[in-house]
């Protein structure tokens, strides 16, 4: 299982009425989308999604404004400043991963490879580092 994040860079079409930025799964992200959900209204300063899971993949976008993406793999981590809306940042499962420093009115769009599911998150940071012990 690849377990590299990084930021896929979506088509833009540029146009004098408007830009236009699209993903088809499979082709442009490597899983099927199960589902989607956004977060917005986030207070100055709030952090959210201080967790990992254990089977989801799943792109994030800035579709507005701008915030950070700190990833984690139990041994580095990798700032990811996310402020364009054809940007997309792919994280396979297993990695811990924190988003913060929203900008007023941002809008993150998160693609995920499985419905919701409670029982796939590893909430504590300690259990966490001790399942990235190879
Ligand atoms: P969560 O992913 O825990 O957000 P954060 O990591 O930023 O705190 O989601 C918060 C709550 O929202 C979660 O406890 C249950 C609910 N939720 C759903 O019911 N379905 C979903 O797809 C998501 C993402 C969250």
């Amino acid at each position: 299982m690849q377990k590299q994040a990084g930021i896929i860079n979506l088509s833009k079409f540029e146009d004098p009425r408007g830009n236009l930025t699209f993903i088809e799964e499979i082709n442009h992200i490597p899983f099927a989308i199960e589902r989607v959900y956004w977060i917005y209204d986030v207070p100055g300063g709030q952090v959210r999604g201080g967790h990992a899971f254990r089977e989801q993949q799943e792109l994030i976008i800035a579709l507005s404004g701008s915030f950070d993406v700190l990833v984690d793999d139990g041994k580095t981590q990798q700032n990811f400043s996310l402020n364009r809306s054809y940007y997309g940042l792919y994280i396979p499962a297993g990695l811990w991963r924190q988003m913060q420093n929203f900008s007023t009115n941002s809008l993150a769009l998160v693609l995920s490879s499985t419905p919701y599911n409670e029982l796939d998150y590893i909430r504590d940071y300690q259990e966490f580092l001790s399942n990235c012990k190879p």
